[in-house]
């Protein structure tokens, strides 16, 4: 079967947004962002161009964990708004064409959840057994501990009851069971709930977490999973779920549904991520070239979810010590920046010491690579972190709108960043005017990400290149071709690429509107800028290359 219609499919290619509503925009006055702040900043979000929002927990918490330590499901945080600002909010991201996700914390709850607080009562209280408990529990294998500075087990005793509970992250998270066929059907009762109040799917927590950590154990975890995507998609067959699996690339294939594609329809992929920034620090292409070419293919109408940074520490638990060590060394070299001996608390223009070129190159190679890009919000602008916060909240500053902060009429409850990055440095309302900004930069990125279905849909293959700062690689979906190449370097080189196939082909950069013939040994030389970055399209001298820009669109096929 061939379908002509991509947005059947519309993760493969969508543009997705991280952002915390308590973060975006202060709607009422209170220094706290909320539903009705967000909504007023939807136009600005069509009008960067994403296509779906993620929201980071909204449900009434009592915050230790910045939101994901839920004591409600059902309901939204009362400094965020109420149920009916989320419906507005809904309503407008609809009208604009947003799609919207939601953060879905079901590995655990607060330890102040209604179910939690039943369940340590007593041990014949019906709730007990929606948490894992063990008289005797495992020993505790202190490398894995997630929050090391916090927590040095998985385990807390439980005076009352006189059991330990499990907890894979905060002692006050307790995790859920799964185990519990009931606890598994209050999820699908919770998806079902934000489904019919429209979103388009979930953003799974600590996938790997939620299904190996129960009593007892599933005959078949993953069962769990399946029957979870296939609860969602018999509500709304375009639904999906995006899961935070960081394992490793044998492990982490499992969680799409072995060859299935039916369980985890997107997965983050934490490890090019990894090494893309091992590859920045070194200003090679190498590791990087390495993870795109062992990196296997989704299943079919799966797809890999791209970013560089997120709202959690830049994890660099899958380098050696060797090279974690390097990427410390030249983007986070003060303790301070560092977080659980395996991160960095900043986000990318601090790291890449602001050096602009290099930030837009950096970005320019997160909307290239093959996949489905994630921008964690206020990255469009360059938005810095601050380091005063506590922890991972370094980088959960507020969004900088104005050069006078515009994020709340009022002083802010979290500080924003200082000198370099402050807000009369940073902001939205004078990027908008700069056509050289970093915004209009991420703005013409996005328009052209969309406009190359063989990017999200294509067939990719890592080129030879010689000059090791230059990662180059071809994506192809059916008789459409881009051809994209990076410089990860300070100097100025040309670069040779070999393409088979296309010779004679004219390459239009998509870029710059450069363009470049393919000689008779079907190759090309193209002149990179000091970080300097290309997207190519590759047609034959007779066809524009907007048309062949359509002809993938419409050949690339679900089939
Ligand atoms: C992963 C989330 O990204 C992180 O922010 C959170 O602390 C843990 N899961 C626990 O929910």
């Amino acid at each position: 079967m061939r379908l002509t219609f991509t947005s059947d499919l519309w993760w493969k290619n969508a543009v997705i947004y991280c952002l915390d509503v308590e973060t975006f925009k202060d709607g009422n006055g209170d220094g706290v962002g909320d539903f009705r702040g967000l909504t007023q900043q939807i136009d600005y979000l069509a009008g960067l161009g994403v296509t779906c929002l993620w929201l980071m927990p909204f449900f009434p918490t009592p915050n230790r964990d910045d939101g994901y330590d839920v004591v409600d499901f059902y309901s939204i945080d009362p400094r965020l708004g109420t149920l009916g600002d989320f419906v507005e909010f809904m309503r407008t991201a609809k009208d604009r064409g947003l799609r919207v996700i939601a953060d879905l914390v079901v590995n655990h709850t607060s330890d102040r959840h209604p179910w939690f607080q039943q369940a340590r009562s007593s041990r014949d209280n019906p709730y007990r057994d929606w948490y894992v408990w063990s008289d005797t529990p495992e020993p505790d294998d202190p490398s894995q501990v997630v929050f090391p500075d916090k927590e040095n087990s998985f385990w807390e005793f439980d005076e009352r009851t006189g059991q330990y509970y499990l907890h894979s992250f905060y002692k006050h998270q307790p995790d859920l069971n799964v185990g519990n066929p009931e606890v598994r059907d209050e999820i699908a009762r919770i998806l079902g709930f934000w489904m019919e109040l429209g979103l388009s799917g979930f953003r799974v927590d600590a996938v790997p977490y939620l299904i190996q950590n129960v009593n007892p154990k599933l005959p078949d975890p993953h069962e769990f999973l399946r029957d979870l995507r296939a609860f969602m998609c018999r509500r709304e067959g375009s639904s999906i779920l995006l899961g935070e699996v960081n394992l490793p690339y044998d492990e982490l294939l499992a969680y799409f549904g072995d060859g299935n594609g039916d369980e985890l329809t997107m997965c983050f992929d934490f490890v090019t991520m990894q090494r893309a920034w091992l590859a920045l620090a070194r200003g090679e292409a190498a590791p990087l070239a390495a993870a795109l070419r062992e990196r296997p293919r989704p299943p079919k109408d799966s797809q890999w979810a791209v970013f560089l940074r997120n709202h959690d520490e830049l994890t660099l638990d899958k380098l050696t010590e060797e090279e974690r060590r390097e990427v410390f060394e030249a983007f986070g070299p003060d303790k301070d920046m560092q977080i659980y001996g395996r991160g960095l608390r900043r986000r990318l223009p601090t790291m890449l010491g602001g050096d602009l070129r290099r930030v837009k190159m950096a970005y320019s190679l997160l909307f290239s690579l093959p996949g489905t890009p994630v921008l964690f919000y206020g990255e469009e602008i360059g938005l810095g972190e601050n380091l005063r916060a506590e922890g991972r909240m370094a980088v959960r500053v507020p969004m900088q709108w104005a050069p006078e902060g515009g994020f709340s009429l009022v002083e802010p409850e979290r500080d924003m960043p200082e000198g370099a990055y402050s807000p009369e440095r940073v902001n939205v309302a004078d990027q908008k005017r700069d056509p050289g900004s970093l915004l209009r930069w991420i703005q013409l990125l996005i328009e052209r990400y969309r406009e190359c279905p063989e990017l999200a849909w294509g067939e990719t293959t890592v080129l030879d290149c010689d000059h090791p700062a230059v990662l180059a690689y071809r994506c192809d979906a059916e008789e459409a071709t881009v051809v994209v190449a990076h410089n990860l370097s300070d100097k100025a080189v040309d670069a040779e690429l070999t393409l088979k196939g296309l010779r004679s082909c004219v390459l239009t950069d998509l870029l710059t509107d450069d363009t470049f013939r393919i000689g008779d040994r079907d190759a090309v030389e193209l002149p990179l800028d000091p970080h300097g970055s290309r997207w190519l399209r590759a047609t034959t001298p007779e066809v524009p290359p907007e048309d062949a820009s359509v002809k993938a669109r419409a050949t690339a096929s679900p089939s």
